[in-house]
């Protein structure tokens, strides 16, 4: 069992500063030690190392309506041949962001690697905005869109590496509760399966993992690639985020889905994004969100509470 830790120190997705420090408090937490604990063999990649796209970053949108579209194309080359290196040496890649703009990256690299692949979303927020649709312009609420390669005519042409590999019946959402209403519309067009709080509420998070699988890997026999937003709990547990939505996963069912995902034994790539520790309002906080996350990525690498 072997991981590569892949570190996405990027804010360049959304405007908020803090976002960038994410991987660096998840590390001091002691996560590698903790993956090596469960019997990973772990390494530390940093393919954003000796960029600066910290310091470009501007809250302009460009003619095509979003920002900061050059920082968030180039740095999502670098983390997608992070990932592609990892999985082709036969290493679980676990990036670690950053903000969720690096779903780009990772879900094309993992569907490169492996065509059959497919992806659970957990998220309040859906993320398949396209430039056409995106009200904020912040590139962290597009990724899935340029993967589809939905409403392709309005990308700007920094993104025309993207892979466009990801189909509408591979990827499945959990955790949704604020939903732009074109994402609206376009989850309804390309039929993606989307469970809302509503639907956790509705069925429990035990059933709504079970109907998320069916529908991306019913025969349970492609690899899964977990794209993991830690706004989908909810912010009494995981308050040091940006787009921070009430009702939301409690802690345990956002450990429930990654456990029952290592349950299955087809992790083959996980993304942990969005921890914000200068958002925090305490030390508490911060203390709250960087043990969260650090929780998502062992129960996902097969943590059990027995
Ligand atoms: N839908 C909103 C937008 O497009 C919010 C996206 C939030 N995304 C996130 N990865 N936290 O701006
Ligand atoms: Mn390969
Ligand atoms: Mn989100
Ligand atoms: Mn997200």
């Amino acid at each position: 069992k072997k991981a590569t830790i892949i570190t996405a120190p990027f804010s360049g997705g959304q405007p908020k500063g803090g976002v960038e420090l994410g991987p660096e408090y998840i590390l001091k937490a002691g996560f590698e030690k903790q993956l090596e604990h469960l019997g990973w063999q772990t390494e530390v990649a940093n393919p954003l190392e000796k960029t600066n796209y910290e310091a470009q970053k501007s809250n302009d949108k460009d003619s095509f309506g979003v920002k900061n579209t050059k920082i968030v194309s180039e740095c999502c080359q670098k983390i997608h041949e992070a990932v592609r290196s990892a999985l082709s040496s036969d290493r679980l890649p676990v990036t670690i962001g950053g903000d969720h703009s690096i779903g780009t990256a990772t879900v094309s690299a993992a569907l490169e690697h492996n065509p059959d692949a497919c992806v659970l979303w957990i998220d309040a927020h859906a993320d398949i905005n396209t430039p056409k649709t995106t009200e904020s312009g912040n590139l962290h609420g597009c990724p899935i869109s340029f993967v589809m390669g939905i409403d392709s005519d309005s990308y700007p042409p920094e993104f025309a590496w993207v892979p466009q590999n990801l189909k509408a019946n591979r990827i499945a959402y959990i955790g949704l509760r604020d939903v732009d209403d074109g994402e609206k519309a376009i989850l309804k067009k390309y039929n993606i399966p989307a469970f809302s709080m509503y639907h956790v509420d509705k069925y429990g998070i035990g059933k709504v993992v079970e109907m998320a699988l069916d529908a991306v890997n019913p025969e349970r026999k492609n690899p899964i690639h977990l794209s993991y937003d830690v706004d989908a709990i909810d912010p009494s547990f995981v308050p040091a985020t940006g787009t921070r939505v009430e009702g939301g996963l409690s802690l345990r069912e956002g450990l429930f889905i990654a456990e029952e995902i290592a349950h299955t034994g087809l992790l083959g790539s996980i993304d942990i994004v969005e921890t914000n520790p200068l958002l925090a309002e305490t030390e508490e906080h911060i203390l709250d969100t960087v043990s969260a996350a650090c929780a998502i990525g062992r129960c996902a690498l097969g943590q059990t509470l027995l």
